[in-house]
This record gives C-alpha cells, sequence and structure tokens, in this order.
C-alpha cells in the first residue's frame, strides 16, 4: 500500500488550505456567531474547482480523484465547516448523482454550472417522519403523464436557501415501497415551491439548513433522474459516496483540534514550563495522533476503493463511523487541553466541537453506519 500523497494530491492540500486559512479563517468566528451565510466565499470555492472536484471537464468540472476531494474537504474543514458541508453536499451528492446517473440532457442543463460552482445543489431526503427511515417517504410524486405532481415536506437540507437546483426524493408507487420512489430536479422558482426559514443550530451555524415545502409543484418529465422507481437506490448510492465526504469532514476537524491544541501545548506556560512538557497533556496528544491516524486511513481507504470502481459501501460507512467519533473525542479533548481559554470563541476549538456533532448525524447517523456494516459483516 502506497502511503505517500503525489505531487497533484500534495498541491491540491496546499490549494485548499491556503485558501482556508487566507479567506475563510479571517471571518469564521463571526459567521458562526451571526449564522452568516458564506456565499462570496461558496464562489470563490468554485473558482478554485473545489465545487465539481471529481466531474469530468467536459461538464464543468476539475476531473479529480476521490483521494484530492477528501484531501481538499480535511483542509477546508480544519476552519470552516460550514463551508465544507456545502463543499460536500455539492460534490459527493448533487453532482455525484447527476453525473453517474443523469442522462446528457440533465447533465449539460443542470451538472455543468453546479460542477463550476456558478450555482449550488442541494440533495432532498429527509422528512419530518422519515430521517433515518429513509423508505418511509411522505412526499409523493404523482404520475401526471408528462410531468408529475409534487407535494410535501422536506426538512434538514442543507444549502436550502442558497441552493438553486434540488435534487428530491418522492414516492409514486406507493405499494410498491421503495421501489416506487423517484428522483427529481426541482428548480428554486417553480411555482408551488416554498424554502422555509433556516434553522437555528448548535453548529455549522452559517450553513443554510432549511425545511422545503411543495405544494402541487409540476416536475417536468425529462426531470426525473433514471428509470421509474430508481429513487431509493439513488439515494443510497450516493450517501455512499457522500459519507465519504462527511469522514473527510470529521477528519479535518480532528486535526484543526489537534494542530491548535499542540501549538496551544508549546506556547502555555504552567508550573514553571510548556505545558507541552506535561505528561498529562503528552499523553492526551499521543492518544488523539494515533487515532488521527487510524481516521485518515480509513477514509483515505474509502476513497481509493471509490477510485478503482470498487465497492466502497461498508468502507465509507466506516470512515464515517470513526472519523466523526475521533472528531467528537478530539475537540472536547482539545477544550480541556486548553483550559478556560478552550471554552471561549477566539481559541476556535469550542466552534469545532460544536461542528463535530453534526458528523454523527447527517448522512446517516452513527447507528445507521453501523447498520450498514453490520450487514456487511453478517452477509
Ligand atoms: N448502498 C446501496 N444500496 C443500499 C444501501 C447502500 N448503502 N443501503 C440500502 N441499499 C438498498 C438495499 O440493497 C435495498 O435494495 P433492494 O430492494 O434492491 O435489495 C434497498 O436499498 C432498501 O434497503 P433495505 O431493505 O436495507 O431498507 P431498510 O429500510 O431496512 O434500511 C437504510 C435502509 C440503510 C437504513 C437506509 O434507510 C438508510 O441509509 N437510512 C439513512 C438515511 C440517511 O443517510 N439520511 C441522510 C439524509 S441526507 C443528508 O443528511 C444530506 C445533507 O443535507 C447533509
Amino acid at each position: 500500500m502506497n502511503f505517500e500523497l503525489s505531487e497533484e494530491h500534495l498541491m491540491i492540500e496546499k490549494m485548499a488550505r491556503d485558501f482556508a486559512v487566507n479567506e475563510l479563517l479571517p471571518g469564521v468566528i463571526d459567521r458562526d456567531e451571526h449564522q452568516i451565510m458564506a456565499t462570496e466565499y461558496l464562489k470563490k470555492m468554485g473558482e478554485l474547482g473545489l465545487m465539481g472536484m471529481m466531474v469530468d471537464p467536459k461538464y464543468g468540472g476539475s476531473g479529480m480523484d476521490t483521494l484530492a476531494y477528501v484531501i481538499a474537504m480535511t483542509e477546508i474543514s480544519k476552519i470552516d465547516n460550514s463551508c465544507s458541508v456545502a463543499m460536500s453536499v455539492n460534490n459527493s451528492l448533487v453532482c455525484y448523482g447527476l453525473e453517474k446517473y443523469g442522462n446528457e440532457e440533465q447533465k449539460e442543463k443542470y451538472l455543468k454550472p453546479l460542477a463550476s460552482g456558478e450555482k449550488i445543489g442541494a440533495f432532498c431526503l429527509s422528512e419530518p417522519e422519515a430521517g433515518s427511515d429513509a423508505t418511509s417517504q411522505k412526499t409523493t410524486a404523482v404520475d401526471m403523464g408528462d410531468y408529475y405532481l409534487l407535494n410535501g415536506t422536506k426538512n434538514w437540507i442543507t444549502n436550502g436557501t442558497q441552493a438553486s437546483t434540488y435534487l428530491v426524493i418522492a414516492q409514486t408507487n406507493p405499494e410498491l415501497k421503495h421501489k416506487g420512489i423517484n428522483v427529481l430536479i426541482v428548480e428554486k422558482g417553480m411555482e408551488g415551491f416554498v424554502v422555509g426559514p433556516k434553522e437555528n443550530k448548535l453548529g455549522i451555524r452559517s450553513s443554510d439548513t432549511n425545511t422545503l415545502l411543495f405544494n402541487d409543484v409540476k416536475v417536468p418529465k425529462e426531470n426525473r433522474i433514471g428509470a421509474d422507481g430508481f429513487g431509493f437506490k439513488f439515494a443510497m448510492s450516493t450517501l455512499n459516496g457522500g459519507r465519504i465526504g462527511i469522514a473527510a469532514q470529521a477528519l479535518g476537524i480532528a486535526m484543526g483540534a489537534f494542530e491548535r491544541s499542540v501549538a496551544y501545548a508549546k506556547e502555555r506556560s504552567a508550573f514553571g514550563d510548556k505545558i507541552s512538557k506535561l505528561q498529562a497533556i503528552q499523553f492526551k496528544l499521543a492518544d488523539m495522533a494515533t487515532e488521527i491516524e487510524a481516521a485518515k486511513l480509513l477514509v483515505y481507504k474509502a476513497a481509493r476503493l471509490k477510485n478503482e470502481g470498487k465497492d466502497y459501501s461498508h468502507a465509507s460507512a466506516m470512515a464515517k463511523l470513526y472519523a466523526s467519533k475521533v472528531a467528537m473525542e478530539q475537540t472536547v479533548e482539545a477544550i480541556q487541553i486548553h483550559g478556560g481559554y478552550g471554552y471561549v470563541k477566539e481559541y476556535h476549538v469550542e466552534r469545532l466541537m460544536r461542528d463535530a456533532k453534526i458528523t454523527q448525524i447527517y448522512e446517516g447517523t452513527s447507528e445507521i453506519q453501523k447498520v450498514v456494516i453490520s450487514r456487511g459483516v453478517l452477509s
């Protein structure tokens, strides 16, 4: 197994790190506190090729591999997780789904502006009564001949306000259960489609998370992705890749907290010396370094399997399960290392702790990852 990053990967890492440190870091505390969306930064990320990283350049993407995407996600997530979740959803749920399963017209019309970052996409699966139990879709897409009549409510939708293109999962044939579900491309501005208010969240506070309401929205038949009844498979397949993105986000959060802890331990003095000389601190840092390395190997392995066209559903679930646990535990530990300073906003680790929690919830809770992993183990 080759653990070395290529020249290209190192360049992506440096580019994403420079952007995060120079552009995102200065205003991140203010954006978090006041829930200010980072629209202008997402535009810049599009210009840098970060919003459609794995998409073929002929559709406006950067044509890079999954490892490059993971590396860039990690660097952005060390600093600003409201930006990295927008990046993750756009890349691995929306662009991936359209490129892999969309037809040529859909790719020309919808994928190109999303992959170039000119527009933002959202993935709409969760509902008030269908979160983990995703087959229980209540939103309906009734077949009316040349269009679907869409009715229902979606919630917890990342990029809900900023998106222009929404991939909406809805039930067409309830008697067929999950095999009767479709996925439709819905555009902002379609009559009957209303974006509800932004949620006020614990973490990723400048990311826009909304409830979406569909009231007799007429969605043209040509906006269905794939064959009739393919919607649930579409959702599961895209989420397999999405979980690599969220695992990379969690890895970045843990690495960000760790790097800040090391720097703080080297500069903070107590009992006549730097606290990095205390074994109590050294052992914490040793555990953090080891767990980060383990998480990184799982995330990189899932990325490599995806690149190689192999089954990565269990690997991505393992990567997300473990990396999100590491992110949560290590951000708590980072606050402990910082003491009282860790509890205030200026030192950034309290924000990373608040951001870490969602990585154990969205794109499949930790419990759902265990369902996916255990099914693989027992099959
Ligand atoms: N990859 C590919 N196919 C999968 C799959 C996977 N990971 N998981 C399930 N499937 C397929 C099954 O093979 C089955 O297909 P067949 O009927 O052809 O055999 C079909 O999907 C139904 O699966 P199950 O019978 O296993 O259904 P279930 O109800 O027992 O369990 C589940 C399914 C795995 C629990 C699924 O509902 C699930 O993943 N739930 C979590 C949903 C989720 O991750 N939501 C996140 C919301 S999106 C989000 O957060 C985005 C955002 O904005 C940040």
